[in-house]
């Protein structure tokens, strides 16, 4: 492969928004699970509606504004603080436990990320998290005023980074984000954090299915737009040996 750069989009891909469930639950004891999986289902979904809509806000609104969806759908009463100190996680979402060592592996080449993230939250995110130290660009798709996966977003790797499509390994988990930069003509490897027999298995026979299991299903599963990654690696880690293949 010659690739120069490697790109990764940021939210289910080097963190784990999973990890919001503990503050959730915490501030909403027994609705933590429900919660976080409604947040991102329609943090997602405001993101692609707005878009549609020409009514760009940026993800920190939009996060800002799923978050108030999920507490009002519930029934949750809710004050400034508890709201604060859950929104507050978004910008020390745990990283994936591979993700740092990873990134040092494949140092020599050009390290960023392009997030729907704002470019406040991802600055302060990539900081807490000390990624900082890895990165050669954090990339917002804040100037296009479109999310992922609009072909807008993705020129702007090249705008920051040098690079052309076909030099660039993009890597996300989010099959709408694996499908947006195949389309626009990345290079893209897809982390499969969860295959479809191990699915299969956690749905067969549940007398009641899990939110979580219902996420996984709806927004970690290869979407049917008949676009496929060059790449299916289980997790981060599997990168650099990817990378080292002639
Ligand atoms: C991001 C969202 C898509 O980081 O997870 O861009």
């Amino acid at each position: 492969m010659t690739i120069k750069a490697v790109v990764f989009d940021a939210y289910g891909t080097l963190y784990d928004v999973q990890s919001v469930a503990a503050v959730t639950d915490a501030a909403f004891p027994g609705y933590g699970e429900l919660i976080s999986q409604i947040w991102r289902l329609k943090q997602l979904e405001y993101t692609w509606l707005r878009s549609l809509m020409g009514r760009y806000e940026d993800f920190s609104v939009i996060t800002r504004d799923s978050l108030s969806f999920t507490l009002k759908t519930l029934g949750l009463t809710f004050d400034a603080a508890i709201f604060e100190r859950i929104m507050d996680k978004y910008v020390h979402l745990d990283l994936y436990p591979d993700a740092k060592q990873t990134l040092a592996a494949l140092k020599g080449r050009k390290l960023a990320i392009l997030s729907n993230g704002s470019t406040d939250m991802l600055n302060a995110l990539v900081r807490n998290s000390g990624l900082d130290a890895f990165l050669h660009a954090t990339i917002s798709i804040d100037s296009t005023r479109i999310f992922k996966p609009s072909p807008r977003t993705y020129e702007l790797i090249e705008a920051h980074l040098g690079v052309r499509p076909q030099e660039v390994l993009f890597v996300s988990s989010n099959p709408f984000d694996v499908c947006g930069a195949k389309s626009f003509g990345l290079n893209v490897a897809w982390i499969e954090r969860v295959t479809p027999q191990a699915m299969a298995a956690e749905l067969a026979k549940a007398d009641l299915v899990r939110p979580l299991s219902m996420f996984k299903a709806i927004r970690m599963q290869m979407d049917e737009y008949g676009l496929e990654p060059d790449y299916r690696i289980g997790a981060l880690a599997d990168l650099p040996k990817l990378m080292a293949a002639p």
